[in-house]
């Protein structure tokens, strides 16, 4: 059901269509189903909705919040991209938490977003639902515009009826293309797109700057960059690294290795993004020269990165040294689409939030291959 894609389609007809597709046994009613029930935690705070709760990094959000006495409410459409008890095992773990409900709901399905925000009437929504990865991106790009524009356009619709104090949304750092500028700052131009991931968040960032403009909905946008940890994504090279590396496979090393990210560790991404929900933009409220605050909309830029690239070979190393084994190294071409580095300039994130990233990355990938030595029995 989730990549009917809307086209041609209005809210009305997408819905009536989709109340005609067979639904798996765990749907309440089409296209969208409750969990349970909220059970308020005794120091619950606010109200906020998490879309991509059973992903990686929604996961390790709505916990923290949860955790922090929030009421969350996380929906999920739980797309097959990857292995999906993953993404049933983080959302049990929500479950379990007083405070959650959770919804099973294609976001690209305009009514569901419109029913998740009236049942939900969060105060604070943070956008993390997406079709990720830059090389799925060359096999299936029709998913990112599906996933990626229509679900934030109906989610941006839904807002603009029923308003929220502060709306974040992730982006990438894939955004700034072919940039060659390092640092990577917000404020520097992103028009050289590589793949169609990149520019469906370009798409984001920027729809979601017109309906700030629009409507008055206060709008951060983070660009991450490569996020990794416990829990985290198994199409991404650091956890393909580590199965591959303790099954005594060969792993494939892109450009020959010749590849620097600015990896960044997934807590120093939570905190970050707790630290900015209650920052919400205000027109003229700049924090200085670094911010990228828009002159004529409550919408802002932030980089969420670690500040320091580290070679892609230095990061192999750090696994290697974890799972105490030696990589087969399977040296190959660049991919297409793909970009050779990524550096963020923090500097906007620290005014803002006075939290800049400092995981250490062999800390931050000792504890990723401790949790997948553990969930995986490796
Ligand atoms: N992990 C990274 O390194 C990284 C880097 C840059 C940007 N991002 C962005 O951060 C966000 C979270 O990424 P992640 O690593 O947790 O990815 P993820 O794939 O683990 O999580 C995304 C979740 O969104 C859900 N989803 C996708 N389409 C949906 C739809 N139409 N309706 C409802 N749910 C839908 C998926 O089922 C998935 O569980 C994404 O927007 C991604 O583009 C991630």
């Amino acid at each position: 059901m989730q990549f009917l894609g809307n086209y041609g389609l209005n809210c009305n007809d997408f819905f009536r269509i989709s109340q005609q597709i067979a639904l798996p046994p765990w749907t309440g009613s089409p296209g969208f189903a409750h969990y349970r029930a909220i059970t308020p935690g005794p120091h619950a705070r606010m109200q906020i909705l998490v879309t991509g709760s059973a992903g990686f990094i929604g996961f390790h959000l709505a916990r923290r919040l949860l955790r922090e006495g929030h009421l969350v409410t996380g929906i999920d459409s739980f797309v097959p991209y990857y292995d999906l008890r993953l993404k049933e095992a983080r959302h049990a773990l929500l479950e379990a938490e007083p405070g959650f409900r959770g919804l099973r709901a294609d976001l690209a399905a305009c009514k569901v977003v419109d029913r998740a925000l009236e049942e939900a009437a969060p105060e604070i929504v943070v956008h993390l639902a997406a079709q990720a990865g830059v090389r799925y991106a060359l096999e299936h790009p029709e998913t990112y515009i599906a996933s990626n524009i229509q679900a934030t356009f109906n989610l941006l619709e839904g807002l603009r009826r029923r308003p929220a104090r502060h709306l974040l949304i992730a982006s990438t750092s894939s955004a700034f293309g072919a940039s060659e500028a390092m640092p990577f700052r917000e404020r520097d131009a992103a028009a050289t797109p590589l793949n169609i991931y990149s520019a469906s968040k370009l798409a984001t960032e920027h729809m979601a700057h017109a309906y700030a403009h629009l409507w008055k909905q206060p709008i951060t946008a983070f660009r991450f960059f490569t996020v990794y940890g416990p829990w985290g994504r198994p199409d991404m090279a650091f956890f393909k690294f580590t199965a591959k590396i303790l099954r005594g496979e060969p792993i494939d090393i892109y450009n020959h290795g010749r590849m620097e990210r600015d990896f960044t560790y997934v807590d120093d991404i939570i905190e970050a993004i707790a630290r900015l929900i209650p920052v919400v933009p205000e027109p003229g409220r700049t924090v200085g020269a670094s911010d990228s605050l828009s002159p004529v909309a409550p919408y802002r830029l932030v980089n969420i990165g670690n500040g320091r690239p580290v070679q892609l070979l230095d990061f192999v190393a750090a696994i290697e040294a974890a799972a105490g084994k030696k990589a087969i190294r399977n040296m190959m071409p660049m991919q297409p689409g793909d970009v050779t580095r990524t550096w963020a300039d923090t500097t906007l994130l620290q005014a803002l939030t006075g939290f800049a990233p400092s995981t250490d990355v062999r800390d931050g990938v000792a504890a990723f291959v401790a949790w997948y030595r553990e969930f995986y029995r490796a």
